[in-house]
């Protein structure tokens, strides 16, 4: 679809999951900072909602910056919802949010439309939020993994201002159930092909520049020894990372990767 990678940033996203605790989170993530001061990468730390005050102020310093982010957000911005975090209560915590991980698509039953009305939410916050989707095994097995997560994008992106998510910095994470904190990654061709998929679907969504800009990052068992197959691919722009995040040396090993794209991105006579 004539899209021009070097006008996307490269992301590398964090998902500590339900790991850390506000004693040991600051700690970690300026560890991992430390680790992984490239400044051509975006990176961002999506810690659980309880330890984001720690880490953004372990990160308050931090040069190159690293952003903050929370792993979910309500569908609504306020009422009587006990026990739920909205996007408004994120000011001045943090400035991006994960929506629609599969795991949460899973247990607590979110369909594509809460997971849009939840992306609505983040934009009139001002978050910049990283849509996850992916197919589960069954799907790929039948041969509808693209089908299934075209609908998923569609859904999630239904009725909302195209223009509105392109000024929030969406960023699309593909992330097959399958793998998923199981060790097996699709392979780099099968995430880049996903990825053209899912710019297709954005650009039929009504996304303005033919959704050559949306960032579409890879996830599902990433690591620093699998991390270059999928940013060898020119259609994929990064990683979202669950458990290889909470880990420095794996974090420092897929950030220096990232870096390498970065600069050739920034830089095409330079090779990745
Ligand atoms: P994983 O998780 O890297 O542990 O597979 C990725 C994710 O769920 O975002």
């Amino acid at each position: 679809m004539g899209h021009d990678p070097g006008m996307r940033p490269v992301v590398v996203a964090a998902n500590w999951k339900m790991h850390t605790t506000p004693d040991d989170a600051g700690e970690l993530a300026r560890t991992i900072a430390r680790r992984t001061g490239e400044p051509s990468v975006v990176r961002v730390i999506c810690a659980p909602f309880v330890c984001l005050a720690a880490v953004r102020d372990a990160l308050v310093d931090t040069d190159p910056p690293v952003a903050v982010g929370a792993q979910n957000i309500h569908h609504e911005m306020q009422g009587a919802f006990t026990g739920e975090i909205s996007a408004l209560m994120l000011t001045g915590l943090a400035t991006w949010v994960i929506v629609g991980h599969s795991e949460r698509r899973r247990d607590a039953g979110e369909t594509d439309r809460l997971v849009g009305r939840k992306l609505g939410r983040a934009v009139e916050a001002g978050l910049r939020p990283i849509l996850c989707v992916g197919e589960l095994l069954e799907d790929r097995d039948a041969g509808r993994a693209e089908a299934v997560v075209e609908s998923q994008v569609r859904g999630a992106l239904a009725g909302l201002d195209p223009g509105a998510l392109e000024a929030a910095g969406l960023v699309v994470a593909y992330e097959p159930v399958w793998a998923i904190g199981t060790g097996r990654t699709a392979r780099g061709a099968d995430a880049a092909a996903m990825a053209e998929a899912i710019r297709a679907s954005a650009a039929s969504a009504g996304w303005p520049h033919a959704a050559g800009g949306l960032p579409i990052l890879y996830g599902g068992s990433v690591t620093a020894s699998n991390i270059a197959e999928f940013l060898a691919e020119p259609a994929v722009d990064g990683a979202l990372v669950g458990g290889a995040s909470l880990k420095p040396d794996e974090m420092a090993g897929i950030v220096a990767r990232a870096a390498l794209t970065a600069q050739a991105r920034a830089d095409p006579a330079r090779t990745s």
